[in-house]
C-alpha cells in the first residue's frame, strides 16, 4: 500500500481513492509558521520525468520538495517508494487547477521556485480524448499561474527577484520537420499538430504572457522525447520492452520511419536543474540529446538488447514480434532539437549517449518486473485494448 507523509503524520490510506479530501484537509489544518529551510514546489512529480527529477533533486540538494500530483493513470507513488521516509519530500495529492490548495501550499511552504511537470502527456490519448488535455494543460496551468502570480506578487523584493517558475514543455510544439530541414532552435515557429502539442503550445504561450504582462520570472524548457526508468508503458520504448517480454506483438505505426530525438531522462533532469540555477527569465531553452533515430531503429535496438540480456526461450529473435499497424492520424514525421543554446549559454550537455542510455533502460525494466506488473492496472489494460485491439 502506498502512503504519504504530511508533516510527520502518516496517512495510511491509499491516496488514489476517495480519501483525497482527507489528505487535503489534513494538510490545510497544519498551515502555520513559515518554514526555515528552502523549498521548491514540483508539480506532476509522481509521473515519469517528475519522479526522476524529485529523486535526483533530493539526492543532490538539502532543500524540501513539495510534490503536488493529481495521480492520474500516469502518476505512480511506487516511483517514489525509495523516498517515502524522507522528511524532505512532502507529497500532496491534488490538482494544479485547485487554486485554493495551491495557494495554501505556496503560503505554507514559501517555495523559491515552482517546476511544472504536471500535464497530460500522451499523443495517442490526446487524439482519442482531447478534453483532459485542454483541462490540465491549458485551463489548470492557467489556474496554477494565477495562484503563483498572487503568491509571487506578495513576496519581498529580494525573494521576488530570486523566484522562478520553470515550465517543462516539449519539442512537439514546433510541429514536424522534413528530412532536410534544420533542427528546431528556440526561434522556430510554433506549429503544433496534435491536441497534445497544441495544448502544450497554449500553456507555453500563457507562461510567456505572464512574464511579458506581469513580470513573473518564468523560464520554459522544450525537450525532445525522453526514455528511462519509470516510463509508463504506453510510450514507444517501454511498451516495446514490456510487450516483447510478454510475448506480445510490437506495434509499429505506419512504416516506422518517423524520426524522434531521444534523451535519457536523467539528462533532462540535469538540464532542468541547470536552467533553474542559471537560466535567464523570459527565455526558453531547447533540450535534446542529438540522437535522431527512426522508430523502427529504436525497436530493433530494444529487440537486440533483449536478445542479449534476456533471450527468448525458443531461440527466436524478439524482432519476430514486430507488427506494423495502422498509422497514427496526423503523425508528425520528424522532431529534432538543436541544443546549442543551452550548451553555449548554460554549459549543459547530456551525460549519456543513446547506446549507454538505452542499455540502462532495458536493464532497468528487466530488473523491475514488479513495478511493471503494478502499473499494468485495469485502466492500463483498458487503454491497450482500445488502442491496439484485444491482442497486444
Ligand atoms: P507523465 O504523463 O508520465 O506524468 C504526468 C504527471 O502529471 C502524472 O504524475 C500525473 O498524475 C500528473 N498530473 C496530470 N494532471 C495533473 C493535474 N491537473 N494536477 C496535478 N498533477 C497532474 O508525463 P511525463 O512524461 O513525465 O512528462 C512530464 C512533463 O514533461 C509534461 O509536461 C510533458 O509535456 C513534458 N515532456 C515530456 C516528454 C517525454 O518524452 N515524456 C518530453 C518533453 C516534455
Ligand atoms: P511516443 O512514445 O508515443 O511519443 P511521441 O508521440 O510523443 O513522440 O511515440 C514515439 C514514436 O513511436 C511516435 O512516432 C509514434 C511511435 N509509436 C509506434 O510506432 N508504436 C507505438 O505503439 C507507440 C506508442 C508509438
Amino acid at each position: 500500500m502506498s502512503y504519504a507523509k504530511l508533516h510527520g503524520i502518516v496517512c495510511d490510506s491509499h491516496p488514489n481513492d476517495k480519501n483525497q479530501k482527507h489528505f487535503t484537509l489534513l494538510f490545510i489544518t497544519t498551515l502555520g509558521s513559515r518554514p526555515s529551510t528552502m523549498a521548491i514546489l514540483v508539480t506532476g512529480g509522481a509521473g515519469f520525468i517528475g519522479s526522476n527529477f524529485v529523486l535526483d533533486w533530493l539526492a543532490d540538494s538539502d532543500e524540501v520538495v513539495i510534490n503536488l500530483d493529481k495521480l492520474t493513470y500516469a502518476g505512480n507513488l511506487q516511483n517514489l517508494a525509495s523516498i517515502e521516509d524522507n522528511p524532505r519530500h512532502i507529497f500532496i495529492h491534488g490538482d494544479i487547477g485547485d487554486a485554493k490548495l495551491v495557494t495554501a501550499l505556496l503560503t505554507q511552504h514559501q517555495p523559491r521556485a515552482v517546476v511544472n511537470f504536471a500535464a497530460e502527456s500522451h499523443v495517442d490519448r490526446s487524439i482519442s480524448g482531447p478534453g483532459a488535455f485542454i483541462q490540465t494543460n491549458i485551463v489548470a496551468t492557467f489556474q496554477l499561474l494565477e495562484a503563483v502570480r498572487a503568491y509571487w506578487g506578495a513576496l519581498d523584493t529580494k525573494r521576488m527577484g530570486d523566484f522562478r517558475f520553470l515550465h517543462v514543455s516539449t519539442d512537439e510544439v514546433y510541429g514536424s520537420l522534413e528530412k532536410n530541414e534544420l533542427a528546431f532552435t528556440e526561434n522556430h515557429r510554433y506549429e503544433p499538430n496534435s491536441p497534445y502539442s497544441a495544448s502544450k503550445a497554449a500553456s507555453d504561450h500563457l507562461v510567456r504572457a505572464y512574464h511579458h504582462t506581469y513580470g513573473l520570472p518564468v523560464v520554459t524548457t522544450n525537450c525532445s522525447n525522453n526514455y528511462g526508468p519509470f516510463h509508463f508503458p504506453e510510450k514507444l520504448i517501454p511498451l516495446m520492452i514490456v510487450n516483447a517480454q510478454a510475448g506480445k506483438p510490437l506495434p509499429v505505426y505506419g512504416d516506422g520511419q518517423q524520426i524522434r530525438d531521444w534523451l535519457y531522462v536523467k539528462d533532462h533532469c540535469s538540464a532542468i536543474r541547470q536552467v533553474l540555477a542559471k537560466g535567464q527569465t523570459g527565455q526558453t531553452y531547447n533540450i535534446g540529446g542529438w540522437n535522431e533515430k527512426p522508430n523502427i531503429e529504436i525497436v530493433h535496438t530494444v529487440c537486440a538488447l533483449l536478445d542479449e540480456l534476456r533471450p527468448r526461450t525458443d531461440g527466436m529473435p524478439y524482432k519476430a514480434q514486430i507488427a506494423y499497424v495502422t498509422d497514427r492520424p496526423g503523425h508528425d514525421k520528424r522532431y529534432a532539437i538543436d541544443a546549442s543554446k543551452i550548451k553555449n549559454e548554460l554549459g549543459w550537455e547530456p551525460a549519456e549517449t543513446f547506446e549507454t542510455g538505452i542499455r540502462k533502460t532495458v536493464q532497468w525494466y528487466l530488473d523491475h518486473a514488479q513495478w511493471v506488473s503494478q502499473v499494468q492496472s485495469g485502466a492500463y489494460r483498458a487503454w491497450v485494448a482500445q488502442q491496439y485491439g484485444a491482442t497486444p
